[in-house]
């Protein structure tokens, strides 16, 4: 089981609990609102919840994924148990195309499948590998922010600006970027966070400002359009995002306004950050053009639970994550270590020529 406590201060809220024939996951769609966790008792349904967003954030989604099909043969019939497997991958890797440690996390799960002869060996093992995906995640994430620290070398306490939602809510727990913060105000070397709101799903509001004022974590909300005047103020000393994908030359694919945020870093001479776990480095694609960017509905836009913010029928455009190229980032932290000024040689030196 994951430890609900590290040695220093919380893990934050899991958004997964396994129960070995089904999966509960914290509706993060009603935070902070509401505390209800759905039950999903097959992969179909936890396909579902990834894809409606139910649980977001790369590496839970990688978690969840890897649980749904631990699920599919917990349930599969004994005649058809393969089949059951096989479509329940394909289901769980279509239910959304940005964050390629939902790809990582089924290609293990499809590892151990092709390594069992027997339903009962598959189910139990399965089981097992998911597991290990979510405890191992955890353990990255109190890695990298030690890694994180190593870069930061804070001589006072910084004043950090976040984007999204990185935290245990994002993970298996403590978090990637938030992970960052967390340690931070653990050494005392945190002054603020000020976090992105991140329209249009709020993720930095409605999640990251819960996460960190539940842990007793100073932060302060901004709209997104507000980030260069932080900065223009000289109040920001980094900012630290997360990521969803990580290519070969170091371009990353994050939430939608990370780009302009590192953009804007680069042009204020403020620190700029991505920390993610090595699941999320996909060393296969060699650059971020190649990233298959996630376009959703243009409601998410036009409405704000239900009520129209906008002229009927009027065109969005609606694209949920973008590309930072290398250049503008100062460092990538994984459990690994951190690679600074990112390039494909620094990426190689960490992550060998291909993902592993
Ligand atoms: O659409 P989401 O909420 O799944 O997007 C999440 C992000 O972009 C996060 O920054 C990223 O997945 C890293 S989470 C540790």
């Amino acid at each position: 089981m994951v430890h609900r406590n590290h040695a220093k201060g919380s893990i934050g809220t899991v958004p997964m609990r396994w129960h070995g024939d089904r999966l509960e996951l914290l509706d993060q769609r009603l935070l902070p609102g509401e505390e209800h966790w759905i039950t999903a008792d097959g992969a179909s349904a936890v396909a579902q919840c990834i894809t409606d967003m139910v649980v977001r954030g790369a590496p839970a989604i990688g978690i969840t994924a890897a649980y749904g099909v631990a699920l599919a043969a917990r349930h599969a019939g004994a005649g058809d148990w393969k089949s059951e497997v096989e479509q329940a991958i394909r289901e769980l890797a279509a239910s959304r195309p940005t964050a390629v440690n939902l790809f990582w996390a089924l290609e293990r799960m499809d590892g151990v499948f092709r390594d069992c002869d027997a339903l009962d060996e598959a189910t139990r093992r399965l089981a097992a590998e998911a597991q290990a995906i979510h405890e191992e995640d955890l353990a990255a994430n109190l890695a990298m922010a030690g890694h994180a620290l190593d870069v930061m070398n804070p001589e006072r306490p910084l004043t950090v600006l976040t984007h999204c939602n990185t935290g245990a809510l994002a993970t298996g727990g403590y978090g990637t970027a938030l992970g960052v913060i967390r340690r931070l105000h653990e050494e005392r070397l945190l002054t603020v966070v000020h976090a992105d709101e991140t329209r249009p799903w709020l993720q930095g509001s409605r999640l990251t400002a819960w996460e960190l004022a539940r842990d007793g974590i100073p932060v302060m909300l901004n709209a997104d359009g507000a980030a260069a005047a932080l900065m223009a103020r000289g109040q920001v000393d980094w900012i630290v995002v997360g990521a969803d994908r990580i290519t070969a030359n170091g371009d990353v694919a994050n939430k939608i306004g990370t780009y302009s945020l590192a953009v804007l870093a680069r042009h204020h001479g403020v620190g700029f950050m991505v920390v993610a776990p090595s699941s999320t480095v996909d060393m296969a694609m060699a650059s971020g053009e190649e990233i298959p960017i996630e376009e959703r509905d243009g409601i998410e836009l036009r409405e704000i639970r239900g009520v129209p913010v906008s002229p009927d029928g009027v065109r969005v455009f609606n694209p949920v994550f973008d590309m930072t190229p290398a250049h503008l980032i100062d460092a990538i932290v994984t459990e690994k270590g951190a690679v600074r000024n990112p390039n494909i040689t620094g990426m190689q030196s960490l992550f060998g020529a291909c993902k592993g």
